[in-house]
């Protein structure tokens, strides 16, 4: 039997809206997946992508996709109208359904859903980072909203002046930021974490399609934290990020390629081709 008499800040409330939201696994459980989408001008950047990879996700956690492809596009661009402006990110979400607080459930309960947009923050042209001790869990390839660890890199960050946090492992491994991979290029050749331990991101998968049809080779292999002060530059990549230098780690100046913004602009050209 599911109770429904909850207490929420200062009164009982009994509106069905209000226990969809506090009764649901993704927000007392964290069984959630999400993704972040770039929406420019009408286009819905690198899309199928990450559909793909929330559909994955919602497998690999037993849950149900509760809309088809083209739904979710419908509605993201419906969203993105709405919301009135040439360039958003849209977050989708689904989550795992409204029920008794317990960990198993005989019978999972119907998913829920939503889909926002906001503008896109202005990051900086080039980022400095700082290296943060790896605190998350094994699964970080499914993207879920279990994002305490990434939330807490990220103010620590923030505090000390720093634009992200990259995560090491002790033995020194360089996994990723709290929302953006990583990339290093040493004499011509780029370098990125392999997929262990880190979110096969979007961006990532389209950079290094990106660079190989270039010609440039990529190498996915374990990186090392003094892999990254020993490079000739170091990027980050993300939905928001997109494709950003890094001028300094921990305090230490990274050199930076002067070639960067022809091939970010390069890049998100060929991101637009791609998703059109
Ligand atoms: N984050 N690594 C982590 C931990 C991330 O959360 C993200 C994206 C990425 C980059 O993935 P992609 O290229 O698919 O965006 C890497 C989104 C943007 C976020 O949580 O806001």
């Amino acid at each position: 039997m599911d109770n429904k008499i909850i207490f929420y800040n200062g009164r009982f409330i009994k509106n069905k809206t209000f226990y969809q939201f506090l009764k649901d696994r993704g927000f007392n459980f964290g069984e959630s997946v999400y993704e972040v989408i770039k929406y420019q001008n009408g286009i819905l950047i690198c899309f199928d992508d990450h559909i793909e990879r929330m559909e994955r996700g919602l497998r690999e956690i037993g849950m149900k996709n509760p809309l088809r492809r083209n739904e979710w596009k419908k509605i993201c661009l419906e969203v993105a109208k709405k919301t009135g402006n040439d360039e958003l990110s849209i977050y989708i979400q689904v989550t795992g359904g409204a029920t008794e607080r317990e960990h198993f459930v005989e019978r999972r309960p119907e998913p829920n859903y939503f889909v926002f947009a906001q503008k896109i923050c202005k990051r900086p042209d080039k980022l400095k980072i700082i290296l943060h001790p790896e605190i998350r869990w094994k699964r970080v390839d499914i993207k879920t909203t279990n994002l305490l660890p990434n939330v807490l890199a990220k103010f620590y960050a923030k505090k000390k002046n720093y634009d992200e946090a990259i995560f090491f492992e002790k033995e020194g491994a360089v996994k990723e930021g709290t929302s953006t991979n990583v990339f290093y290029e040493k004499d011509g050749i780029f370098f990125t974490p392999e997929l262990n331990g880190i979110l096969p991101g979007v961006t990532r998968k389209r950079l290094i399609e990106f660079l190989r049809n270039r010609g440039i080779r990529v190498i996915e292999t374990k990186i090392f934290v003094w892999d990254l002060f020993n490079a000739d530059s170091v990027y980050l990549t993300g939905t928001t990020t997109e494709f950003k230098p890094v001028c300094s780690i921990n305090g230490v100046k990274i050199k930076i390629n002067k070639n960067y913004k022809t091939v970010e602009k390069e890049f998100l050209n060929y991101l637009l081709k791609i998703s059109k």
